[in-house]
């Protein structure tokens, strides 16, 4: 008999949401759909089947490198429309992948990241110079927006040598337009109903994508056929560094790749992390407090602290703050395995070679591992302590194994400096009594989060 069916096996509740479709919220829907059916279910929507799961057991499983391994489901088959086969969504066995990730990873190696160091504070400093401006005359600052305006022109110049000069334009940059609209496109185009004609959207599509497309081959060319000899950022990497095992190079259509993969990958979602983590301090003073009191244990009462690399290292309660909102909102929420052969998923649900099974992150970072209370907001989850006590599959906001997140220390670093340096400077005012929206672009983001500043006196 099929393992279903036995007594000892409960069945896999399957749910059809064919008469709602996935709407522009679907993480969220599935998440209530976990919450009422369990931490495993099959999605069906127009006949078409999908596994998810949050359960820790099953997820420890599917971090088995020998018997799973990264799948490019349905969303990432869309972003490969225009990230093709960039690292994010190249498939295990493309060779392009195994070869980026050896060129790329020493630009991801601690001594590396000391050298973006400057850079990040550079920008770091723009969103400062530019919330100084607001905050004197008194309106309220985007943040979601502005947090993107920093990440991007921090992965362009860490990576790329190339200013995006965010903070100098009132609208957000057309690249960042553009990708959210090519981003939008590959979510929206999976609740997409059969036999409708969607040759606008796609129409519009194929023109953000060619954008990109522009915009990226104009930051190439500012550098091909300069000396690339000691450029160790991602770009000198890829246009000089020869594979160690065949001594050949990146070709130049999978360069493009990169730089399309990296520019949206490097900022995208640590732009998310960091508004969710601002929203939580705004609405949680006495946690404020502690991360206000760790930034002045470092940098006292100076007007413009100028933090080290080292010090951002220091930081280890605002480390905790960022870690306790990528648990409730993980901004890359779900990643996807499938099984390299037939096998019983957590050894109770049979799955075939090459099905897709997905990962709903922030379902698992509510599971009863967890507490009682997990949609509390609360830092002291990621002491050192608490983290050594619990599972290491608990938390998995970077995915898992070798195809893992490639920039999660640079992102750590970057986020953590800004955190601390925008909680030294500002007193955050909920000053809108902001109610919790988060917008859906495959990504997650606070929609409509604004704050009002003051800046902060010794009194504070
Ligand atoms: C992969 C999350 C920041 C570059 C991933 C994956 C996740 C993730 C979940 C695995 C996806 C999968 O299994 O399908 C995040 C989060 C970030 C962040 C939550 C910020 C808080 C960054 C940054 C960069 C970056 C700053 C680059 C500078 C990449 C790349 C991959 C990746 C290139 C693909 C790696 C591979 O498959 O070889 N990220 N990421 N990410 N990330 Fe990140």
């Amino acid at each position: 008999p099929h393992p279903h069916t036995t007594d000892t096996v409960p069945a896999v509740p399957v749910v059809d949401i064919t008469a709602t479709g996935p709407g522009r919220t679907p993480i969220q829907q599935i998440m209530e759909l976990m919450r009422e059916h369990g931490p495993v279910l099959v999605r069906r929507l127009h006949g078409r089947d999908a596994l998810f799961v949050s359960d820790l057991d099953l997820v420890a499983d599917l971090a088995d490198e020998k018997r799973f391994a990264k799948h490019i489901g349905p969303a990432l088959e869309n972003v490969r429309e225009f990230a093709a086969d960039g690292l994010f969504t190249a498939y295990n066995d493309e060779p392009n992948w195994s070869k980026a990730h050896d060129i790329l990873m020493p630009a991801f190696a601690l001594g590396s990241l000391r050298t973006y160091h400057p850079v990040m504070l550079k920008v770091a400093r723009r969103l400062i110079a530019s919330w100084d401006r607001e905050a004197r005359a008194g309106r309220p600052v985007d943040v979601p927006a502005d947090m993107t305006r920093m990440t991007l022109d921090t992965i362009g110049l860490a990576g790329f040598d190339h200013d995006f000069g965010s903070f100098e334009r009132a609208e957000p940059h057309p690249f960042v337009e553009s990708m959210v609209r090519c981003l939008e496109w590959a979510m929206t185009r999976l609740a997409r109903v059969p036999g409708q004609d969607h040759s606008a959207a796609d129409a519009a599509f194929r023109d953000d994508a060619a954008y990109l497309a522009q915009v990226v081959d104009d930051v190439i060319a500012a550098r091909a056929g300069t000396d690339q000899t000691g450029a160790q950022d991602l770009l000198g990497l890829m246009l000089g560094a020869r594979h160690p095992a065949d001594g050949t190079t990146l070709d130049p259509a999978n360069i493009r790749n990169q730089v399309i993969t990296f520019l949206i990958a490097g900022h995208e979602t640590t732009s998310g992390a960091m508004s969710f983590a601002l929203y939580y301090l705004a609405k949680h003073p006495t946690v404020l407090r502690l991360v206000q009191r760790e930034a002045d244990a470092l940098w006292g009462s100076a007007a413009d602290p100028e933090p080290t690399y080292d010090e951002v290292g220091r930081l280890t309660y605002t480390r905790q703050v960022l870690n306790e909102a990528l648990r409730l909102w993980p901004t890359a929420a779900a990643f996807s395995r499938h099984a390299v052969e037939d096998t019983l998923l957590g050894g109770r649900i049979p799955v075939r070679a090459g099905q897709g099974i997905t990962v709903l992150a922030p379902m698992l970072h509510r599971q009863p591992v967890w507490g009682d209370n997990p949609e509390l907001f609360d830092p002291s989850r990621f002491t050192p302590e608490a983290e050594a006590a619990r599972p290491v599959h608990a938390f998995k906001p970077f995915g898992t194994g070798e195809r893992a997140c490639i920039g999660r220390q640079f992102a750590l670093h970057e986020a953590t400096m800004l955190l601390a340096m925008l909680v030294h400077r500002y007193r955050l005012h909920d000053h809108a009594d902001y109610r919790l929206d988060v917008k859906e672009t495959l990504t997650l983001k606070p929609e409509g989060f604004t704050l009002a500043l003051t800046p902060r006196t010794a009194a504070d």
